[in-house]
């Protein structure tokens, strides 16, 4: 039944049309020369709109999973006929192409989304068959592994499901950058730092292409926030958005090839991404060498002739009106078809490596039980230990667990939107624990699972992207709590945070505690310290919070991230010692939201003065703009240089063993082109462990100004035990030195003094040398490109900048 659809294909294409030009059989030339202008204009726009999120073309719902049915697509985008005519080949898929049988054109599927395959899990109401994925850990926690070789992994699992689910392409990894802690899909995104975006974006795009299926690199570039995403006007420096904003897709790019990129709903200095010739053809086609399809982000842009004309190929998920446009610029003469062909050649070629061309008869049947276990592997890896006093973690002599938080009974895997993936389960904390051989308290069992019950009754269906409110938490009186103390070891309380596509991130309630959790941390500290037994608290969140005013009154902290479906087992091989936390921070926790430098530029302003009779639409959003005047100074490149402290810094994480660095030495201590810095991490402490080191470089910043020290390369080490080392060696060569030089559009490594500092954090560095560079090189000459209409006020490293500290206080917080 799977294959039908390929049956049908096959039958039409070799019996009807022998004489015509057949994919795979004739030169494309030959195909897009038999193509009509029409089929032409409907190749380069999909067949309509039947994402999970959206009702199909007659506005029936189609209700397989709570979040199906609660992204619905506004009227004006119209539906393709074609999209309830051709049944779907993998239901809850988010798009496909047009076939052009008599070409021997297939349709190919793409589906959501970058923590696993996001397809409808029950098919025509049949549940004796089911279609659930491995949620694998969010993008934040694979990050925090720091460790491109697990990634791939995770890809190669990951891939296997695209392939065996019979999706042709994934739309992932996502890579934007955590430019400010509320981004509402922060947790789908790697890091504040653009070589650790790029280097786990190339890892992932490499194991998952390995199966022959193809990934779809988005959202290109600059989308760091939700509010008024598909409006808003990001302004931004050449520099920055060269540095920061495109480096991860360059590296991802050059050391991946991902099939597809997705441009982003966002305008970059004006225009929209996807109608950006200097950002898709330019910069990501010329500069980079990038040689597959671009498609647009669903229902991107508002030009298709200005999308094509970009050399964004693909426009997403498609309506019948993109088709006209298209047909009637051509016939107007306002798109020369060369161009159109062009478009139609790069989608063409990525059919011909498409499972789907390749007839691949998929089994629907993933090895789910295998990944599971890839899942949770991953998620331990990438979980960070952020305080731990006096040993309090691993559990030792602890037999009996108080489980507080509503968290801790009702975990939570990975975010909302197309982001979250159909599973069939979650292990919960509390499952964990007991599946780790734990005991945990029973009555506060029956007290949360109750409450929980209740609470979720009484919660409204949720509309659009709109998450339901947190469900507060549950208030346990002092003499309960006592009691608890009394019968139980240790106190674990898990605070849980979630978010997603359509909105950022607030405030109140979410970047900060609520009253009621910072509350029941401190009435459990209390009662579990007069006995003199510990609080351990775990953070099960997707997105930076505050930690600074609670952490002193707790013993340990866990940063678990959104770990995946095996969340609570994954937590367990932590908390209990199975699994040595190496996870460190790829992206900063400041002290407090106003500390960060894009407080004052986020999310922006409206251009609406009178908001009241303007409506924000559900898609579309309000004119907005909003002003990168941080320029490259994003996470901690800011804290470094402006001496700002952070919580956490960027690098972070204790293990429960100790490491100590030998001497970092280089090849030379003059630059000539490139250099080996080398070094060797011991384990010295009593526990099996593994070690990330980074390696930051410090430049002259004579010429051009330059955050205190960039990432430039890290490794972790194999698993180490007591006593033993690695060595470990890092490559530096001229591009790694360079910055943009905005006034001469290229990239340069000045002359002078660097220092290379090898750090178990950003703060903590270990080991530093110096090197000396003669002559300036210019490692490569691009041309303006994207440049910004107006002047921005751009922070930099001298005194101006505190003036600008000064100014950033704006934002109340309570
Ligand atoms: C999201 C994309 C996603 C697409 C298809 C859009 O709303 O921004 O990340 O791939 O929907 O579901």
């Amino acid at each position: 039944m799977l294959i039908l659809p390929v049956v049908i294909f096959a039958q039409t294409s070799s019996n009807k049309n022998i004489s015509l030009p057949q994919l795979g059989k004739n030169s494309l030339k030959d195909i897009v020369s038999a193509m009509t202008l029409e089929e032409k204009a409907k190749l380069v726009v999909g067949m309509g709109f039947r994402m999970p999120a959206a009702p199909p073309a007659n506005n029936r719902r189609d209700s397989t999973t709570r979040r199906d049915t609660s992204r619905t697509a506004a009227p004006r985008f119209q539906a393709d006929p074609d999209a309830d005519k051709i049944p779907e080949k993998v239901p809850g898929a988010a798009g496909r192409t047009h076939a052009i049988p008599r070409l021997g054109i297939p349709s190919i599927t793409v589906s959501d989304g970058p923590a696993g395959v996001r397809i409808s899990p029950i098919r025509n109401g049949d549940s004796s068959k089911t279609y659930y994925a491995t949620a694998f850990p969010v993008a934040t926690l694979l990050a925090s592994s720091w460790d491109t070789a697990l990634v791939r992994k995770v890809g190669v699992a990951f891939g296997h499901e695209i392939h065996e689910y019979g999706v042709d392409i994934i739309l992932g990894p996502a890579l934007n950058i955590h430019r400010n802690p509320l981004g509402g899909r922060n947790f789908e995104y790697y890091s504040e730092d653009p070589l650790i975006a790029g280097s786990m974006t190339a890892a992932i795009v490499n194991g998952i292409q390995s199966n022959g299926v193809g990934t779809s690199i988005k959202h290109y570039a600059a989308n760091n926030q939700e509010t008024n995403r598909n409006s808003i006007n990001t302004i931004i420096s050449e520099r920055a958005l060269r540095e920061i904003y495109l480096k991860g897709f360059e590296i991802a790019v050059k050391k991946s090839h991902p099939w597809t990129v997705m441009s982003s709903y966002n305008k970059i200095n004006g225009t929209y991404t996807s109608e950006r010739p200097d950002l898709i053809t330019t910069i990501l086609r010329n500069e980079w060498g990038f040689k597959g399809l671009v498609m647009t982000d669903w229902f991107g842009g508002h030009d298709p002739v200005a999308q094509m004309k970009a050399g964004n190929d693909l426009l997403m998920p498609g309506t019948p009106n993109q088709t006209k446009a298209i047909i009637e610029a051509v016939n107007k003469g306002d798109l020369d078809i060369k161009q159109l062909d062009l478009n139609v050649e790069r989608i063409l070629n990525i059919i011909l490596l498409s499972p789907e061309f390749k007839k691949y008869k998929y089994s629907g049947k993933p090895d789910l039980v295998k990944d599971a276990q890839v899942s949770r592997m991953a998620a331990a890896e990438g979980m960070i230990l952020l305080k731990n006093d006096n040993s309090a973690l691993p559990l030792k002599n602890v037999k009996k667990i108080a489980l507080f938080g509503n968290t801790s009974y009702d975990i939570i895997a990975g975010g909302t939107g197309s982001g979250e993936v159909n599973k069939a389960y979650t292990v919960s904390l509390l499952q964990g624990l007991k599946n780790g051989g734990f005991e945990t308290d029973q009555a506060l069992q029956d007290n949360y699972e109750q409450y929980l019950r209740a609470e979720k009754a009484k919660r409204p269906r949720p509309r659009f992207f709109m998450l339901p409110p947190p469900i507060s938490e549950l208030a346990i009186a002092t003499d309960q709590l006592a009691n608890e103390a009394d019968k139980t070891d240790i106190a674990i309380i898990t605070i849980g945070r979630n978010a997603g596509e359509g909105a950022d991130r607030k405030l109140d309630n979410d970047f900060y505690l609520s009253s009621q959790e910072k509350e029941l941390i401190k009435n459990v500290a209390d009662a579990y310290h007069a006995k003199n037994k510990k609080l351990i608290v775990v953070l099960n969140i997707g997105g930076v919070i505050e930690t600074a005013s609670w952490r002193d009154g707790v013993d340990g902290i866990l940063l678990a991230w959104q770990p995946g479906l095996e969340a609570g087992n994954a937590i367990t091989d932590i908390l209990s010692g199975k699994v040595n936390p190496s996870g460190k921070l790829a992206t900063t926790f400041p002290m407090d939201y106003k500390d960060d430098p894009t407080a004052k530029n986020f999310p922006g302003k409206e251009l609406v003065k009178d908001t009241a009779t303007s409506p924000r639409p559900a898609f579309g959003g309000r004119p907005a703009e909003v002003i990168y005047e941080e320029g490259v100074y994003v996470g901690y490149r800011y804290y470094n240089t402006f001496k700002v402290k952070p919580a956490y810094p960027f690098g972070y994480g204790l293990s429960y063993t100790n490491f100590s660095y030998g001497k970092l030495s280089l090849s030379s201590p003059q630059f000539n082109g490139k250099l080996k810095a080398t070094l060797t991490v011991t384990n010295s402490g009593k526990t099996a462990g593994k070690e990330v080191v980074e390696l930051y470089v410090g430049a002259p910043g004579i010429k051009l100004d330059k955050p205190a020290e960039e990432l430039k390369a890290f490794a972790k080490t194999r698993l180490l035990q007591p006593g033993q080392s690695q060595t470990l060696n890092f490559v530096i060569d001229a591009a790694d030195l360079a910055s943009f030089d905005t006034n001469s559009s290229s990239w340069v490594a000045e002359a002078g003094k660097y220092t290379v500092k090898a750090g178990t954090s950003s703060e903590n560095i270990k080991q530093t040398v110096t090197f000396h560079l003669a002559k300036e090189i210019v490692t490569e000459k691009d041309s303006k490109q994207v440049a910004p209409q107006v002047d921005i006020s751009e922070l930099k490293s001298d005194k101006t900048a505190f003036i600008y500290e000064l100014n950033n206080f704006g934002i109340t917080t309570k």
